[in-house]
């Protein structure tokens, strides 16, 4: 088979990032081989993100820089995946005549039949929710991805629909896939090389697969994966507050090998927000949330997603949220100004004022960096455990995370990749931990 090189380049969240990999496992039955250099590629795919901003006009943007990139040379056959492909389908194909291929998140196991036609000169476009036929397609394919930190997707889609969100219209219903097929393929991956695996969803804790009339849920995934010997560390996201279940929670005091750091979207301190979102849960549900797993585990840490200026939000609104930063520290936050996004209820509500809007963010932000930079100095000097991953390609350093997936870097040797080594924090700043190794030191 002749080969041939694929570019592939990713937006967005964690779940684009596995659905890359999953691409490139099935193209590569097709001769494509995976290549860094986007210049050389006889097909380049962008796996977008529609969440924010100016989704499309940056993909429109993306393929005039493509279009740049090729004027000498043969044209590659053009993909646009993910996200944005989903909400826009053959629109893309209209305006945009460089496009070849428009493929929506839940038909990615079309991919090779779309490429070999292309062959024949025709345009596609392929956005039907067809989620089981796509994971039980998938299913058969070995997943070839050899990271030390591995993701694998259990569950897609969101029947939620908070108002502000695109997710529900790009993603599909909820589905959860078989817990069985979630093994065997963390086996390949363990195999494969994996020390740590997080386990994914648009809402990951929703999870729930019955079988035999026994239901499975993220715990029994969790409890399951935590017998390999060989893997060291589990997580899991995103997850949404209302679906913080009992057994989710005592997996914390069972389980030794789910890390002790929860990423849990609040998006707003005020009760009145979180109704207008639709976001079904109010401030008290997610603090009791919080309570139960600081009570089984004081070492877990939080962190969330926030939407500043979305519509509606008074001042009132908004001192709510800076108050509820006063009750929980969060290590770690993502926070954006609402953006209108199409087809969603809050797309039609009036906007608040933009430097109203950003005035709030900035503060906002403030709060949360000088949190995180109080948190990552209060390290210093510590003894902690570092899942190395990998050595940086500019400086002759190495980099790994703590078990609050805080980015750390220090001085270590190759042989310490795909371990779990003890790092003296010299420095840090708001995002990162720098050290050095000690073989003799002991955990803080
Ligand atoms: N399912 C997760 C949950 O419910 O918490 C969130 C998934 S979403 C991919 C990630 C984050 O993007 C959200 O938590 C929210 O803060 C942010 N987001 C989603 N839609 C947004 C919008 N229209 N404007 C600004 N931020 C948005
Ligand atoms: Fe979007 Fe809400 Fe679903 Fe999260 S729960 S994916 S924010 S609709
Ligand atoms: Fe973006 Fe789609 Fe993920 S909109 S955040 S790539 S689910």
């Amino acid at each position: 088979m002749k080969q041939k090189n694929i570019f592939i380049k990713t937006f967005g969240c964690q779940m684009n990032e596995y659905d890359s990999n999953r691409i490139y496992d099935n193209v590569s039955k097709l001769g494509f081989v995976k290549t860094e250099n986007q210049e050389n590629a006889e097909c380049y795919i962008l796996n977008t993100c529609h969440i924010r901003d100016k989704a499309k006009e940056k993909v429109y943007h993306e393929i005039g820089r493509v279009k740049k990139l090729y004027r000498d040379k043969k044209k590659p056959i053009m993909v646009i995946a993910g996200c944005v492909a989903q909400a826009e389908n053959e629109e893309m194909l209209k305006r945009e005549p460089y496009i070849d291929i428009v493929i929506g998140p839940q038909a990615y196991h079309k991919i090779n039949d779309l490429l070999k036609e292309h062959e024949f000169n025709t345009k596609q476009e392929e956005t039907e929710f067809d989620t089981i036929s796509k994971f039980g397609y998938f299913d058969k394919i070995k997943n070839n991805n050899n990271k030390i930190s591995a993701f694998l997707t259990i569950q897609e889609g969101c029947d939620k629909f908070c108002h502000f969100c695109v997710v529900p219209y790009t993603r599909g219903p909820e589905y959860s896939r078989p817990f069985n097929k979630i093994i065997a393929e963390a086996e390949q991956l363990i195999k494969n090389g994996a020390k740590e695996i997080t386990l994914l969803g648009q809402n990951v804790n929703a999870y729930s697969h019955i079988e035999n009339s026994k239901e499975f849920r993220l715990s029994h995934i969790i409890n399951h994966l935590n017998q390999y010997s060989e893997l060291e560390r589990i997580r899991y996201t995103t997850s949404h507050p209302r679906d913080m279940t009992d057994d989710l929670i005592d997996c914390y005091s069972s389980n030794k090998k789910l890390m002790p750091f929860v990423h849990l979207p609040i998006q707003s301190g005020s009760d009145r927000m979180l109704k207008l979102m639709n976001r079904k849960h109010t401030v008290d549900d997610y603090l009791k949330v919080y309570g139960k797993l600081k009570k089984i585990n004081k070492e877990i840490e939080f962190s969330s997603d926030f939407i500043i200026g979305y519509p509606g939000e008074s001042e009132k609104d908004f001192h709510d949220t800076c108050n509820l930063l006063k009750k929980i520290r969060f290590i770690n936050s993502f926070s954006f100004i609402f953006s209108p996004r199409p087809g969603t209820k809050a797309s039609k509500l009036e906007m608040i004022n933009k430097n109203i809007a950003k005035e709030r963010l900035k503060i906002i932000q403030e709060k949360l960096f000088n949190n995180q930079i109080e948190i990552n100095q209060s390290m210093e000097n510590d003894i902690v455990d570092v899942l190395v991953e990998n050595k940086m390609k500019k400086q002759n350093k190495f980099f790994g995370r703590n078990k609050y997936i805080s980015p750390v870097i220090f001085d270590g040797v190759e042989s310490d990749i795909g371990k779990i080594v003890k790092v003296k924090i010299q420095t840090s700043n708001q995002n990162t931990l720098f050290g050095l190794v000690n073989k003799k030191m002991k955990a803080a």
